[in-house]
Formats: C-alpha cells, structure tokens, sequence
C-alpha cells in the first residue's frame, strides 16, 4: 500500500481546491472521489436511466469504467471533465452517491487507485469508509453561506447563471442528505483533524495538509 492522505467535508469547503495544491506540491496522484459520482451520473443521463432505479444505475456502473488521469476524467474513453460538473449533473449525482451497489463499485476502483499510487483523496467517506487506516486524515468545514458563495463562483465561471439563493437551497438539502444517508454518511471520522477553512486563505489550510502529508506513514 502507498502513502494516502483523506480530505472529506462537504461541497464547498475548500477540499478540492488544497486537495489538488497539495498533491502538485508532493507529485502525489490526486483522487477526486465526486467526479466518480458524478461520471457514473452522466452516464446513467446519457443511458436514459431512471436514477431513482438503483438496479439499473448499479448495473451501469459495474460495466463502465471511470479514469482518472491526472486533470481529466474519462468516462470509458469519453473526456467527461466539464460535462461532469454542470447544475443538471450535480443536481442528480446524488442518485449515484446513495446507490449501495455504485458506492461499492467506486470504493473497489478507489482503493485500486490508491494501491498503485501516493494519494490525496477528496470526498465524504475516505476517511470513514474507503480508507479507515489512513494515518493522514482531514475533515474540512465552513460557513455554509461561504461555501454556496465558492460553489456558484465556480458556477458563473463555467457560464453558467444560477442565483445564489438557489444554489444554498440545492446546498442545504444536498448536506442533509449526505449526513443522514444509511451508507457512508458525510462526517468526520474520528481521527480525523477537522479544519474551518472559513475566513483562512487556501495557501493555509495546503501547507497545514502538506506538512501532515510529509510525515504521514504508509498504512499497514
Ligand atoms: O464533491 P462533489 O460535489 O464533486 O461530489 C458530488 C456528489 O457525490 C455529492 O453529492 C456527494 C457525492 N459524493 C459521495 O457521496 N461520496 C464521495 N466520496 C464523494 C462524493
């Protein structure tokens, strides 16, 4: 097994962008859990799916496969990248992050991921429930009205025009649901070093990261 550091937290918190810092400035590999859940997402789209049919979604995603090299995202050998992240996709990926059968299959290609490569993981469950023996774990937080201001940012620099107000609703049901769902619910697990990136500039909360990263063991 090769050295893996866990940052989890909600949508909003910073964690994708240090996540992304510490791995360039370590030349680890960064493993952007979400974009998983959204490609499997896209594809159930693509497919025609009902989302809410949990047979059919699982299915699906045990005969795709999602890649990860460095930057992109590939949907069997489709570039995914942007499509993945638009307000429709994100709006119906939670279909795909409480599908037990997905949620399996992403774990497995997680944990093969992370077999093969120095690791900085970003997600809900990394610390908890994919890699409960990682010795690096963080849990990053913030101000719930911060984080719908960062994620409709990145909204309007991707063209497209959605109101704040409505992207704090989508938030604030969004982190219910990922805190009371029955499998992998969004929470810290309990070595984790929670960090509120609120009011703390990214530059802080990466170098708090690396320096825990450069000293992190390799699990056993
Ligand atoms: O971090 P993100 O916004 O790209 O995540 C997209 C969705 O996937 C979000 O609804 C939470 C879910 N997710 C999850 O359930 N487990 C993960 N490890 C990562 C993301």
């Amino acid at each position: 097994m090769r050295r893996v550091v866990t940052i989890d937290g909600p949508a909003g918190s910073g964690k994708s962008t240090v996540a992304r810092i510490v791995a360039d400035r370590l030349g680890w590999r960064l493993l952007d859990t979400g974009a998983m859940y959204r490609a499997v997402a896209l594809a159930a789209l693509r497919a025609g799916l009902d989302l809410a049919d949990e047979k059919a979604v699982g299915a699906l995603a045990d005969r795709l496969t999602v890649s990860l090299p460095p930057g992109r995202v590939l949907l069997d050998h489709d570039d995914v990248t942007a499509a993945i992240r638009t307000v429709e996709v994100t709006r119906v990926t939670r279909f795909a992050a409480d599908n037990p059968a997905v949620r399996r299959r992403l774990a497995a290609w997680q944990r093969a991921f992370a077999a093969e490569n120095d690791t900085i993981t970003e997600g809900r469950d990394q610390g908890t429930v994919v890699f409960p023996d990682a010795s690096c774990k963080f849990f990053l937080t913030a101000d719930p009205v911060e984080r719908a201001r960062r994620r409709h940012a990145e909204f309007l620099s991707r063209g497209e025009s959605i109101p704040l107000a409505e992207v704090l609703r989508d938030q604030e049901e969004r982190d219910a649901r990922d805190a009371s769902r029955a499998i992998a619910p969004l929470r810290p697990a309990e070595d984790a070093t929670v960090i509120d990136t609120t009011g703390r500039t990214i530059d802080e909360v990466a170098a708090i990261i690396e320096a825990a990263a450069r000293s992190c063991r390799s699990p056993e």
